[in-house]
């Protein structure tokens, strides 16, 4: 049996199950998940890293779906959440709170309250002033926090900008005088147990070489805190594991680990990654229909049903994501092939950003014609918009031969009902009563 996405006699399958089929029952626009495809993306990490056991915890925004989450709890894996949204999505699918790590550079009050609550492994703290937010909430439950002080490594990941996260002046994490200030504040408080140090440094880094100076400078700071007293157990190293989505090498994972059991050595701790895209992106396929096919300045202009407000990647990081008929004589790595001609396929937003593919090479299309879009297991439903008024796609899953609908397609009625026109009466306060004097 295979898993994942697949050609098999001109057509494209989704483990055992024909996409087209699929469509046929569903209609497009539509996300297709693969169950062997997520496990397999596990596994890999879990290999690569085994001679470390981490403990890996899952980035929730790269794929938020309950199904998706719960088949990667019931394989044992922890989860990495930046809010309270999805908090609740990985309490919900299942996941043990005590695998549950909570990061992101705004929390808030209530965010910070439920994660007490649930009683998860840890937050990996932003700023000075989460620390005094954390104590304070922690005090008035009577409990004691959990906290893994976020690092600005200030190293360059060699990324798009938009997803470097630890050079210097980003908004995450703390600079090395704010973390001084952190760890006494901790030592001091009654409510705070300063647990481990966290670092993520971006995202689609295919070199272990930033990965290794990030770790030196976290160990350097390891061992200071500790010598200081300072009982440090967790170490949390991120995610942001490279997937090549066109051609060029993999991150070579097995270097990675080899590189940070070198470096770790002898010292007693628990390492955390929060692996994201590495688990789901290649375990996700977004499917369109074409609408239009047209020309417009000599480039031939493919339209279809799907676009930049399903995956935003191309628009807004200038990604490439494989695009291919679904019913194809070649598949995608055969390409150059068969009588191929440029195209760009487009979604019909009304932006000029929404492209999937520009100047593509590939065979005739005409309306009708399904196209996927490869790579779309992360980053893609979790960051979809019903901008220009288009509800949601759904979510499928297929197992080997069987399919669920794991969040059905937004209806017209979902996209209006939260819509009211209710009267609020402000309550006569200082400031109301300021603006009053103000006017007279
Ligand atoms: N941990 C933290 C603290 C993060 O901020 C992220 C991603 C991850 C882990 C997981 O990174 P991954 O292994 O998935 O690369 N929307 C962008 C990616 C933004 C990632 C933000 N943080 C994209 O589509 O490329």
């Amino acid at each position: 049996m295979r898993t994942g996405f697949h050609y098999r006699d001109g057509q494209l399958f989704a483990d055992e199950l024909p996409v087209a089929s699929i469509v046929e029952r569903v209609g497009t626009p539509l996300y297709i998940y693969s169950a062997g495809a997520l496990r397999e993306g596990h596994e890999r990490l879990a290999r690569a890293f085994a001679a470390l056991d981490p403990l890996l915890c899952f980035a929730v925004k790269a794929n938020a779906n309950l199904a998706v989450l719960r088949l990667l709890a019931d394989r044992g894996a922890g989860f990495d959440v930046v809010s309270g949204g999805e908090l609740a999505r990985a309490l919900r699918a299942g996941a043990a709170p005590d695998r549950i790590v909570f990061a992101g550079v705004g929390k808030r009050d209530d965010e910070i309250a439920a994660a007490l609550e649930a009683g998860i492994l840890c937050f990996n703290v932003e700023s000075v002033s989460e620390l005094e937010r954390i104590e304070a909430l922690a005090t008035a439950r009577s409990v004691r926090a959990r906290l893994a002080l976020r690092v600005n490594p200030e190293v360059d990941p060699r990324t798009h900008a938009h997803i470097a996260t630890g050079t210097r002046g980003a908004k995450f994490g703390l600079s090395r005088a704010a973390i001084a200030r952190a760890a006494e504040r901790c030592r001091a408080s009654e409510a705070l147990e300063l647990v481990g140090l966290h670092a993520h440094i971006g995202s689609q880094i295919f070199e272990p070489a930033p990965y290794l100076d990030a770790l030196e400078r976290l160990l350097a700071l390891w061992d200071a805190l500790r010598a200081d007293g300072h009982p440090l157990r967790l170490l949390n190293l991120g995610g942001g594991f490279g997937v090549r989505y066109g051609e060029g090498p993999p991150l070579d994972l097995e270097a990675l680990a080899r590189g940070y059991a070198e470096r770790i050595g002898q010292r007693a701790l628990r390492l955390v990654l929060e692996p994201g895209r590495s688990i789901a992106a290649r375990a996700g396929l977004l499917v369109g229909r074409v609408l239009h096919v047209k020309r417009s300045g000599g480039r031939r202009v493919v339209v279809t049903d799907t676009g930049m407000h399903h995956l935003i990647r191309p628009a807004l990081y200038g990604a490439y994501h494989t695009v291919w008929p679904v019913r194809a004589d070649s598949p995608p790595e055969s390409a150059g092939s068969a009588a191929l001609e440029p195209a760009d396929v487009v979604g019909p937003i009304c932006e000029s950003a929404d492209v999937l593919a520009r100047e593509r090479p590939l065979p005739p299309l005409a309306r009708g014609d399904l196209l996927a879009c490869f790579e779309a297991g992360a980053y893609a439903a979790t960051m979809a918009s019903t901008y220009n008024g288009h509800p949601l796609p759904p979510e499928l899953l297929v197992d080997g031969e069987r399919l669920r609908c794991v969040r059905r397609r937004q209806r017209l009625e979902d996209l209006l009902a939260l819509e009211c026109d209710d009267e609020i009466a402000l309550q006569p306060g200082p400031s109301a009563a300021a603006a009053a004097q103000a006017r007279s």
